[in-house]
């Protein structure tokens, strides 16, 4: 039917930030966080913690999970927007740290959508390579790119790293289909500036610096009424109810866009998984560590119907169907 995820990985950084300890550096209270966003801590990248290193540790489990050698996969494909280097590729050194001789491997830039647009091509990758084995990871380590002085953005956002590997199979298993959306019109409600694309010494324009800028109020409206969107396009096009999902994995940004969403689509709240307040907002590995807790956890048995959704900077969102 599709590609078949053989397994999941996740990995976390040691160090936990939480309300109380932000409480020490901006104004804010354990509270207000609590009650604004559902997060009570997360977690920091330290030294031996890249966004590489974090996506090679969630791939080696994935790949354990799954009983695939590193040097059987042919394509990875990694989702992020803070690896350690803008060239070469996250990608290229998760490639080199696996031992993965024979895979090609390349990022994808989607802000917090980054895995399910990456999910998306391997899948596609593998309808046509069919006998193919791949590596989807979402790693990032937000906390590089965060003021950590501006209280609108430095409580929501955690580091982490989450991957999968997958095969093409004839079953009922698999990827079933995905609705992709992006408005680059709405850039400026939710952007990070990188390393200026004009030589400073023809351009003189001040570097307002590389961090996380945003319209908080406009990117949660956005949110909610995207994701509903783009689910209920989905559903449509593949004939299916909201009722027949047996369980749904949102991006974690904040409990009240998650509360919202699940009220507007009408899906049970027991069948929607939740650990925004373990790790905030980990943007593009908040899916892929999402669905290693929920796989390990026991939520997802075979023949389930599997619904993630995502939202991210670009603007970008979309959804997916899974067949477990
Ligand atoms: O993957 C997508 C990534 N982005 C998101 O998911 C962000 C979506 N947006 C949000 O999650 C929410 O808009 C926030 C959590 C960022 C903010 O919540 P809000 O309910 O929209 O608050 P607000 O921005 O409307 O601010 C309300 C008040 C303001 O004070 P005044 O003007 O009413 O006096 C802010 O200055 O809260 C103040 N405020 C804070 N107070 C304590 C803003 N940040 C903080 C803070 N601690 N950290």
């Amino acid at each position: 039917m599709g590609a078949v995820i053989l397994g999941t990985g996740s990995c976390l950084p040691q160090k936990e930030l939480s309300n109380q300890d932000l409480e020490k550096l901006v104004e804010t209270s354990d509270e207000w966080i609590l009650s604004r966003t559902g997060i009570s801590t997360r977690r920091i990248s330290g030294k031996g913690e890249e966004a590489f290193q974090l996506g090679t540790s969630a791939a080696k489990k994935a790949l354990a999970m799954a009983n695939v050698m590193a040097d059987d996969i042919d394509l990875i494909i990694v989702a992020t927007m803070s690896s350690h280097m803008s060239m070469p590729s996250c990608a290229c050194f998760v490639q080199k740290e696996l031992g993965a001789t024979k895979a090609f491997a390349y990022d994808v830039n989607a802000a917090c959508s980054g895995f399910l647009f990456a999910l998306d091509s391997g899948d596609k990758y593998l309808r046509v390579e069919k006998g193919k084995k791949i590596l989807v990871i979402g790693t990032e380590t937000l906390s590089s790119r965060t003021n950590w002085k501006d209280r609108n953005t430095c409580i929501l956002f955690g580091d982490g790293a989450g991957a999968a590997v997958l095969e093409y199979q004839e079953s009922e298993q698999g990827i079933v289909a995905s609705s992709l959306f992006s408005d680059g019109t709405l850039w400026n409600l939710l952007y990070m500036h990188s390393a200026p694309s004009c030589n400073p010494d023809l351009e003189q324009a001040g570097n307002p610096g590389n961090y996380i800028l945003m319209e908080g109020r406009e990117v949660f409206k956005y949110a909610v009424k995207a994701m509903e969107a783009a689910i209920n396009d989905l559903l449509l096009k593949e004939h299916v109810n909201i009722e027949a999902i047996d369980l749904m994995i949102p991006h974690q940004a904040n409990i009240r866009i998650l509360k919202k969403l699940v009220t507007r689509l009408g899906i049970k709240k027991e069948k929607v998984f939740i650990n925004v307040h373990k790790y905030g907002n980990t943007s593009a590995g908040s899916i892929p560590i999402a669905l290693d807790e929920a796989n390990r956890e026991g939520c997802l048995k075979r023949g389930d119907l599997l619904l993630v959704c995502s939202f991210g900077g670009g603007f970008t969102w979309g959804a997916t169907l899974v067949r477990w």
